[in-house]
């Protein structure tokens, strides 16, 4: 008897799709994620809800109704509120038809990266990186190469022309996530001029991530490629509402895309989820137009936070940290580890600390790992001196 379809000549499943690995985050959050003695500093989220008035928007459609499908690139209200607060915040004029609405920020990259997958094509990803960026492309059947960013004494940083020294003649797409999840990294406006003057020449579309755009500790807003890009360029901007609203569970985010893909656009849209939930729309209304002073109290906790992370770990000798620039991520080095998951899991295990192994970050980060300091001050002070205690025990050694 045969175990299962998937042994034998006759198994129908892509093999990219079986070579697929867990992301290390869930493989070890998720046997413990709902345990309440576990500070949880592993997903990029904090422990406050969605603001009171962007909840009551989404209940108010409930209430009136609104269950019905919607235009699959995003309602046409949301897409022109989206277009007003872009234009507001970077003093641009976007044309609203480049707009659409997918069902998070993961779904417009997932989207963006199949308008350019085709047998053979490579994807170039800015690392560290979130592993879903990862995932989305080999999902597509797309190879990937890494360029990393390097750790100085200064912070993180990447030059335009090392990001164009590793493009390979199949390189399709370079997909750029600035704030970057889990550095802090931010591209610096002459390096986005430089890469998206490359990325026109060249024909390799851009795909820029921006989804930590209002989380940056210098300015009120990180510089966008939006500022630098027209409609005629090859660029795809990523954006959502989970981080800087508080809403990472409603699942909606946007894009500004090519206008002469808006059909095909709409399309993929329907091969997923046909655009993002109607109600949510309407609660993404509310956060766009009246979600200024929560985007600040938001800001401001995330600062002490920072400060709160810096100060734990600046003056340990075990641990080394570049302090983040954006996001809401530290992503310390411990020189003397041999493996990050056996770190994260031993932590876990023995502090009930929940931080992200660096391994799933991407090549070369085997001796990080990623917390997030999203959480109010009591958990996350918690889990700094837990951390703190893990590493003067000197448990860190034998990981
Ligand atoms: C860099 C980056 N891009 C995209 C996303 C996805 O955001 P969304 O919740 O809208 O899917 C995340 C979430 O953690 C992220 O860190």
């Amino acid at each position: 008897m045969t175990d299962s379809v998937t042994d034998g000549p006759g198994n129908p499943f892509r093999p990219e799709l079986e070579a697929l690995e867990q992301n290390g985050i869930t493989k070890l959050a998720f046997p413990r994620m709902d345990d309440p003695d576990v500070i949880p500093l592993w997903f990029g989220e904090g422990d406050m809800a969605t603001p009171a008035f962007i909840r009551e928007a989404a209940m108010r459609a409930l209430d009136e109704g609104d269950t019905f499908y919607t235009h699959t690139r995003g309602r046409p209200e949301l897409r022109t509120a989206i277009k007003h607060y872009l234009d507001a915040l970077y003093g641009i004029d976007v044309d609203p038809d480049r707009i659409s609405v997918p069902g998070s920020a993961m779904l417009g990259i997932t989207i963006a990266v199949q308008m350019v997958a085709s047998p053979g094509s490579r994807g170039l990803i800015v690392s560290p990186n979130w592993p879903n960026i990862e995932t989305a492309f080999r999902v597509a059947g797309v190879e990937v190469d890494f360029i990393r960013q390097r750790e100085t004494p200064g912070g993180w940083t990447l030059d335009a022309a090392e990001i164009i020294a590793a493009v390979q003649p199949e390189t399709r797409a370079i997909f750029v996530n600035s704030p970057c999840n889990p550095t802090g990294w931010m591209m610096p406006r002459e390096d986005q001029r430089e890469l998206l003057a490359f990325c026109r020449e060249r024909g390799v579309l851009l795909i820029a991530d921006e989804v930590y755009h209002r989380t940056v500790y210098e300015a009120r807003v990180a510089p966008s490629f939006l500022e630098l890009a027209g409609d005629a360029d090859p660029m795809i901007v990523v954006n959502g509402f989970s981080k800087a609203w508080a809403m990472t569970g409603w699942r909606i985010g946007w894009v500004v895309a090519p206008k002469r893909h808006a059909v095909q656009w709409a399309l993929l849209s329907e091969c997923f989820n046909t655009g993002a939930t109607v109600f949510g729309q309407q609660g993404a209304i509310a956060a766009l137009e009246n979600g200024e002073g929560a985007i600040a109290s938001l800001q401001q906790r995330y600062q002490e936070n920072r400060a709160r992370v810096i100060q734990a770990f600046s003056n340990h000798s075990e641990i080394e940290l570049t302090a983040p620039t954006g996001a809401f991520y530290a992503f310390p080095r411990v020189p003397a580890i041999q493996s990050s998951w056996d770190f994260a899991q031993a932590l876990l295990d023995e502090t009930n600390v929940g931080v992200s192994p660096g391994y799933t970050f991407g090549p070369g980060n085997d001796q990080h790992f990623r917390l997030c300091f999203a959480q109010s001050e009591r958990p996350l002070q918690s889990g700094l001196e837990r951390i703190l205690d893990f590493l003067d025990r000197g448990r860190h050694r034998k990981t």
